[in-house]
C-alpha cells in the first residue's frame, strides 16, 4: 500500500487552487517555509508535551529538534505542536482527571491542522495513553517517541549501598522517617538528589510500563523506550523516529493496520512480564476500545495467571531501568517471551513484532529472568470479584505482602483522603495489622478522576510498630511505582453507588486472591436496608472540564475513556472553504 503526493492530506490545505489555497500557503511563508515545500512534502506533527512544570519532559524541545532532523532527512516538512504536559507531581488533583482532555486535544490537533503523520513526544505516566488515544481516533501514520527513564541514583549508609528508585523509594523512605529510622539529614539529601537527571521514573512504574505497552503493541521502534533519557541514543533515536514516520505515510501505515486484538495480547503480555503497574488495566481498555478491539479486565487476568514476572524492576524487584536498558531493553524481554507473543503482528517497522525482536539478546540474566526463575510467580495483575466489587477490582499479588493473599478483617472506613490522612496520624486510631482499610469516593465520578490514593498510608501508630503492608481497599488507582497489599479500581464506585458505598466500619471484608474474590460479609438484606437509605456525595465543581469530566467518564473496568469517544470510528475531517 502505498500514497502519491496528491493523496497526501494536507495536500486539501496546500495544493487548494482558490483564495483559501493561497491563505493557507501564504500564511506558513509568513513563517519563512518554503512554498515548495508545502507542495511537495508530507507534514509531520510533532506532538510535544514538553512544559516547565514536567520534569520527566524537560529534554522534549531538544527531542523535538532531533525529531525534526530525520523528518527532513526522509523529505518530510516537520512542524511542532505543543499539547498538555501532564506533569504527573505537579498536575492537581491528578493527571487521570485530564489523560482524556490530552487524548481529545490530540485528536483535534490533528484534525484540524494539514498533517499527513505524527511523532508523539511523550512518556510521564497519562501522557502514553493520552496521545495514543488522540492518535488512534485520528488515524493517520503515527510513532510515539518515548521520553526515557531517569538516571538511576543509589544511597550509601554504614558503608551499604541501597538502589534508589523514583516513587518507589519516596514512599520507602517517607514511612522509614516517620517511624524514625531514616535521619532528617539523608531524608532532605533525598529529596535534593533522587531524581537525577530528566526524564521518566526510573522504576516500572506507569510510564515504564505504558512506554512499553506502547513498543509491544507496535507503535514505537524496537527498543526505543527502553533507552535512558540523557543517553547519546537517545537522540539518535529521536532522530530514526522522525525519518521512519516519513516512510510510514507513504506507506499509509495508520494505527488501524496494526492494532489488533493480537496486539493487545502482546501488550498485556509483557505489562505482566515486566511487572507493570496496574493503571495498564485501565489505559490498555481505553487504547483497545478506541481501535475497536474487543479486551476485558478479565482477558488481562488470563494473561497474567500464564505470564509470571521476569523483569527484576521495583516494586516487584530491586533493579532500576538504567539496568534493564543494559540488559537488552525490551527487545530482549520479548524474545525471552517470543512463544507467548503473536510475533506476526505488524509494527511502525514496516516489519513483524517477530523480525522486529530476532537476535535481541538478554545480556543479564539478574535484571532479565528465565522463564523458570520468575522474579515472581505470584502475578502482575489478579482481578478480583464479589459482592463488593460486581464489575471487578484490580490488585498486584508481585508487589504485596503474600500473607494477605487470603484475609479477613474489619474494616475501617474513610470518605475523603482529608478524613483518612487525620485519622491516620493519630496515634490512638482504633486499628491493628489486620484491619482493611478502606476509602471511597475516590473514583472517576466520585474524586474526581481516579487519582492515585490507593496506597492508603499506613496508619502512623502502626509504622512505629514496624507494620509496613496491610490490607487497603479504594475505587482509586495507586501510582505504578507503590507496593502493598492495595485492592484498587473497585468497580463500580461508590460515587455512583457501587457496593462500596454500603460498607461501614466495624463490617468483614474479606480477601482470597487464588479465588479471584473479594467479599463485604454482610447479610444481603442488611445490604439492602443499607442501600436504601444511600444517596450519592454531592459534587462541589458544577462547572468546566470537570463537569463535563463527571458527566461522561466511564468506570474503572472500561477504561474511563468518555462514553462519547470509544468506538473505532475516526475523527471526521474538517471541512474547508
Ligand atoms: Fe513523570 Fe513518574 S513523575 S514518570
Amino acid at each position: 500500500m502505498s500514497k502519491t503526493l496528491a493523496e497526501l492530506r494536507s495536500r486539501r490545505w496546500f495544493a487548494e487552487t482558490g483564495m483559501r489555497g493561497f491563505g493557507h500557503r501564504q500564511r506558513m511563508q509568513q513563517m519563512g517555509l518554503r512554498r515548495e515545500d508545502l507542495m511537495t512534502r508530507p507534514v509531520i506533527a510533532i506532538i510535544n508535551t514538553w512544559s516547565d512544570l514536567s520534569p520527566c519532559h524537560a529534554h522534549l524541545r531538544e527531542r523535538a529538534a532531533d525529531v525534526k532532523r530525520g523528518v527532513l532527512l526522509a523529505g518530510g516538512l516537520p512542524l511542532e505542536l505543543p499539547a498538555m504536559g501532564l506533569g504527573e507531581v505537579m498536575v492537581k488533583p491528578t493527571t487521570m482527571l485530564y489523560r482524556n482532555f490530552l487524548a481529545m486535544e490530540v485528536e483535534e490537533l490533528l484534525r484540524s491542522h494539514p498533517i499527513d503523520g505524527a511523532v508523539l513526544l511523550g512518556g510521564c505516566d497519562k501522557t502514553t495513553p493520552g496521545t495514543v488515544m488522540g492518535a488512534i481516533s485520528m488515524g493517520v501514520p503515527m510513532l510515539f517517541c518515548a521520553a526515557g527513564p531517569m538516571l538511576n541514583d543509589r544511597l550509601v549508609q554504614g558503608g551499604v549501598t541501597r538502589q534508589v528508585g523514583a516513587g518507589t523509594h519516596t514512599r520507602v523512605f517517607w514511612d522509614e522517617y516517620q517511624a524514625g529510622k531514616l535521619a532528617e539529614a539523608d531524608w532532605v539529601a533525598m529529596e535534593t538528589r533522587m531524581t537525577r537527571s530528566p526524564g521518566t521514573c526510573n522504576t516500572m512504574g506507569t510510564a515504564s510500563t505504558m512506554t512499553a505497552i506502547v513498543e509491544a503493541l507496535g507503535l514505537a521502534l524496537p527498543g526505543s523506550t527502553s533507552i535512558p533519557a540523557m543517553d547519546s541514543a537517545h537522540p539518535r533515536m529521536a532522530t530514526d523516529c522522525g525519518q521512519r514516520i516519513v516512510a510510514m505515510v507513504w506507506d499509509d501505515l495508520t494505527p488501524q493496520r496494526l492494532l489488533t486484538r493480537g496486539a493487545f495480547i502482546n501488550a498485556a503480555v509483557v505489562q505482566m512480564a515486566l511487572g507493570g503497574s496496574t493503571n495498564a488495566a485501565v489505559h490498555l481498555i481505553a487504547m483497545a476500545r478506541r481501535a475497536g478491539v474487543a479486551l476485558t479486565i478479565d482477558d488481562l487476568d488470563s494473561v497474567a495467571r500464564r505470564v509470571p514476572v521476569l523483569a527484576n524492576l521495583f516494586p516487584s524487584g530491586d533493579r532500576l531501568m538504567e539496568d534493564f536498558y543494559y540488559a537488552g531493553g525490551l527487545p530482549a524481554l520479548m524474545q525471552r517471551l517470543a512463544g507467548l507473543l503473536s510475533l506476526d503482528e505488524l509494527t511502525v517497522t514496516g516489519r513483524t513484532l517477530g523480525e522486529n525482536i530476532a537476535g535481541a539478546v538478554v545480556q543479564d540474566d539478574e535484571v532479565i529472568r528465565p522463564l523458570d526463575r520468575p522474579v515472581s510467580a505470584s502475578g502482575t495483575l489478579a482481578v478480583l470479584r464479589g459482592n463488593l466489587a460486581p464489575e471487578g477490582a484490580v490488585m498486584k499479588p508481585s508487589a504485596a505482602d503474600p500473607r494477605f493473599f487470603q484475609h479477613r478483617g474489619r474494616a475501617l472506613v474513610f470518605d475523603s483522603p482529608a478524613e483518612m490522612h487525620a485519622a491516620c496520624a493519630d496515634l490512638e486510631l482504633d486499628v491493628d495489622e489486620n484491619t482493611v482499610l478502606v476509602l471511597r469516593n475516590a473514583g472517576p465520578v466520585g474524586a474526581p478522576g481516579m487519582p492515585e490514593w490507593g496506597n492508603l498510608p499506613i496508619p502512623k501508630k502502626l509504622l512505629a510498630r514496624g507494620v509496613r503492608d496491610m490490607v487497603r481497599l479504594s475505587d482509586a488507582r495507586m501510582s505504578g511505582t507503590h507496593y502493598g497489599s492495595c485492592i484498587l479500581h473497585i468497580s463500580p464506585e461508590a460515587a455512583v453507588g457501587g457496593p462500596l458505598a454500603l460498607v461501614r466500619t466495624g463490617d468483614d471484608i474479606a480477601v482470597d486472591v487464588a479465588a479471584r474474590s473479594l467479599t463485604l460479609c454482610v447479610p444481603d438484606d442488611e445490604l439492602a436496608r443499607r442501600r436504601a437509605t444511600w444517596s450519592a456525595p454531592a459534587r462541589p465543581v458544577t462547572r468546566g472540564y470537570t463537569r463535563l469530566y463527571q458527566e461522561h467518564v466511564t468506570q474503572a473496568h472500561e477504561g474511563c475513556d468518555f462514553d462519547f469517544l470509544q468506538g473505532p470510528g475516526l475523527s471526521p475531517e474538517p471541512a474547508i472553504y
